[in-house]
């Protein structure tokens, strides 16, 4: 064909699809939907904690406390385990009003095996049955690593992850007996990305989100749905210390009641993992895909007094 032809001839249209705008169509189209979904099945199982027996680690203050009244508002019989037997008892009171089924108070350190024991035999004595395990209980302890000192590295681990994986392993034969129930874990966002001078807090955490996944493949045929929780940075005890280096930073603090109104539709849903973390939450995904980058934002983001802050932070 000569170029002068060519050129008379008008250009040709593009009749393909646009593929991006598609796309992006398809996918807010699916997460509406899913998002629907996620709402019917929550409204269809409004009774599901009804009369369920669920014990509750660290249930004397923040997110533990916060899971109680959640529990106790939707009618299910309250276990409340922790040392401080007052503040358990004001939880059990507030948790009666909520409108539990009934609640029972354990006071419970559960850096003591016995103590450990105790708390699932007197549940089963007085209930016959656990259907929710909720292993909230956590301790944090900042600072430096070449600082900290091996005691306060196993306090962490013991009471973060050892007790955690001792408790479930009293209550499992419980549950596998009636072949259903939860455990709830509860782990942390900085098991996935830790910001500096928190590295035993994170390893315990870490160590959660493992021994989580591992349960859940091992339990998959057996009825009993085990579920990790991750909250970010929560209104509780534990941040109290170094709050103004969070805020100075603009990290988003939730609620304790958020969190666990969170986790409780994660049961329903039987999800394996919840994260609760807005913006952080899409960043720790970021930071595990690219660590190098994560770092320098850490460099970036780190207040000059974060070293004096995070050694002030210690909840035990
Ligand atoms: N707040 C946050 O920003 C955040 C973020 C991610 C994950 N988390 C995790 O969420 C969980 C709850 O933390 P929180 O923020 O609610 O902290 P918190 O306000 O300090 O509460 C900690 C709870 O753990 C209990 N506890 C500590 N040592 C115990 C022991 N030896 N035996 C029995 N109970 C013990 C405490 O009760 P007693 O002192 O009465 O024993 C208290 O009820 C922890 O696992 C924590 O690591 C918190």
């Amino acid at each position: 064909m000569s170029a002068e032809v060519e050129k008379g001839k008008p250009m040709p249209e593009n009749r393909g699809t646009p593929i991006l705008p598609f796309l992006i169509a398809a996918g807010v189209g699916a997460w509406g939907v899913s998002r629907l979904i996620r709402e019917a099945r929550l409204r269809q199982n409004q009774e599901y904690f009804h009369g369920k027996v669920v014990i509750i680690t660290g249930a004397s203050r923040g997110i533990g406390k916060a899971l109680a009244l959640a529990f106790a508002k939707r009618g299910a019989h309250v276990v409340l385990a922790a040392r401080s037997v007052g503040a358990l008892d004001q939880v059990a009171s507030a948790c009666d009003e909520r409108g539990a089924a009934s609640t029972l108070v354990l006071p419970t350190d559960i850096s003591d095996l016995e103590a450990r024991r105790a708390l699932i035999q007197k549940t089963m004595d007085h209930y016959h049955q656990i259907d929710i395990l909720v292993n909230n209980a956590g301790i944090v302890q900042g600072g430096p690593v070449n600082e900290v000192g091996y005691e306060s590295m196993a306090k962490q681990i013991e009471i973060n992850l050892l007790a955690l994986m001792h408790l479930t392993q009293l209550a499992l034969p419980h549950m596998l007996e009636r072949g259903r129930g939860h455990i709830v874990n509860v782990a942390s966002l900085a098991g996935h990305w830790s910001e500096a001078n928190f590295s035993a807090y994170a390893a315990s955490k870490r160590g959660v989100i493992g021994f989580a996944m591992g349960l859940r493949h091992e339990l998959l045929d057996s009825g009993i749905h085990v579920m990790t929780l991750n909250p970010s940075e929560t209104d509780t005890d534990q941040i109290t210390n170094y709050r103004e280096a969070i805020d100075s930073m603009g990290i988003e603090v939730h609620p304790p009641e958020a969190v666990a109104e969170k986790a409780l539709a994660g049961i329903v849903l039987r999800q394996p993992e919840v994260n609760v973390g807005g913006l952080l939450e899409k960043a720790t995904v970021l930071a595990g895909a690219f660590p190098r980058l994560a770092a320098l934002a850490w460099r970036v983001m780190e207040p000059s007094n974060w070293d004096e802050f995070t050694r002030q932070q210690r909840t035990e």
